[in-house]
């Protein structure tokens, strides 16, 4: 008999967003559109299509914008109905049905690597899961679909990294890695936020984990780190004493929507790429090239 191995994938969405505030002050930053969908939408999609389906969100007090999201909206579905707008109607059910979740409350945002731990009870003990940050949209490959295909060859924790530039390494988790195959590396130590000077490389985690059940000992056991948060990356630092950890290069394109720079580019890069906004976008960047050409030179 064989069994197709199901995974469950862990969502953070707790985090304060301290980087967008004002705007975090009531809208949770993985509700903050990116055109007509917000940011955790583009999650989920990642992850049903690589054929998740026990969603598990983090959430925190203030976050139940991100609950009501999945949830049905009867006045709206109501209002579009009577109104004959049967195409926006469609839109907004399929995405009520879309996830069947789960949401746990992080009482405390004690970080990351908390965050995670407070997914615990629902995960099995032999259970390897996905966790994909709230706030990281990937495009050009399905990078969990990556992470489960080489966790079945390699039957322990996986971890997507990305390269960065050298001066921005203080600003991740940057790992020393060694290859073992065109598209494989293993990996040798992990650091959160490291100076450049530490920094053993350039390839930073990107949000995007499969990670064995044996990392709740290690959160457990991981004391406040940077910014006095229970990290992750340190955690996984001490799993990797007991186990091989493996690591894939993400050759897509990362946006972490959590900091200013980043949020715009992301908007403007999937609005060059819808065709209903594609010719409009080009026409206002002409002109406002234009109007800054002598700054931009
Ligand atoms: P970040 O460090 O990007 O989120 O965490 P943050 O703390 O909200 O950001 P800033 O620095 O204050 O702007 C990555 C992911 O982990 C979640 C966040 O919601 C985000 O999706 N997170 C972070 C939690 O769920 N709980 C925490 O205690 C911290």
């Amino acid at each position: 008999m064989s069994f197709r191995q199901k995974f469950k994938a862990v969502i953070p969405v707790a985090g304060w967003g301290t980087r967008f505030l004002p705007a975090t002050k009531t809208m949770p930053k993985e509700m903050l559109p990116i055109i007509d969908k917000p940011t955790i939408h583009y999650i989920v999609e990642e992850l049903l299509s690589a054929g998740i389906e026990d969603l598990i969100f983090i959430t925190g007090r203030h976050k139940r914008a991100v609950e009501d999201y999945f949830d049905r909206n009867i006045d709206l579905e109501e209002h579009l109905k009577s109104n004959g707008k049967k195409e926006l109607l469609n839109l907004i059910q399929k995405i009520s049905y879309m996830v069947n979740p789960i949401f746990i409350r992080q009482k405390e945002q004690k970080g990351l690597g908390h965050a995670i731990l407070t997914a615990k009870p629902v995960i099995g003990k032999d259970e390897p899961f996905i966790v994909s940050l709230g706030d990281v949209i990937i495009h050009g490959e399905n990078v969990v679909k990556k992470l489960i295909e080489i966790h079945k060859r390699v039957k322990t924790s996986v971890i997507a990294l990305y390269e960065v530039p050298k001066e921005e390494v203080n600003k991740y988790g940057i790992a020393k890695v060694r290859p073992i195959s065109e598209d494989l590396f293993i990996i040798e130590d992990i650091i959160e936020k490291p100076t450049p000077e530490e920094a053993p490389s350039n390839y930073a985690v990107v949000g995007r984990y499969l990670l064995t059940p044996a990392i709740f000992t290690h959160l457990q056991n991981t004391q406040p780190g940077k910014g006095n948060e229970i990290q992750l990356t340190d955690a996984i630092r001490n799993l990797l004493k007991e186990e091989q950890i493996y690591a894939y290069i993400v050759k897509g394109k990362v946006f972490d929507t959590g900091n200013k720079l980043d949020y715009l580019k992301t908007i403007l890069f999937f609005a060059f790429n819808r065709e209903d906004l594609r010719e409009g976008l080009k026409d206002f960047l002409k002109e406002l090239f234009k109007e800054w050409a002598t700054e931009m030179k």
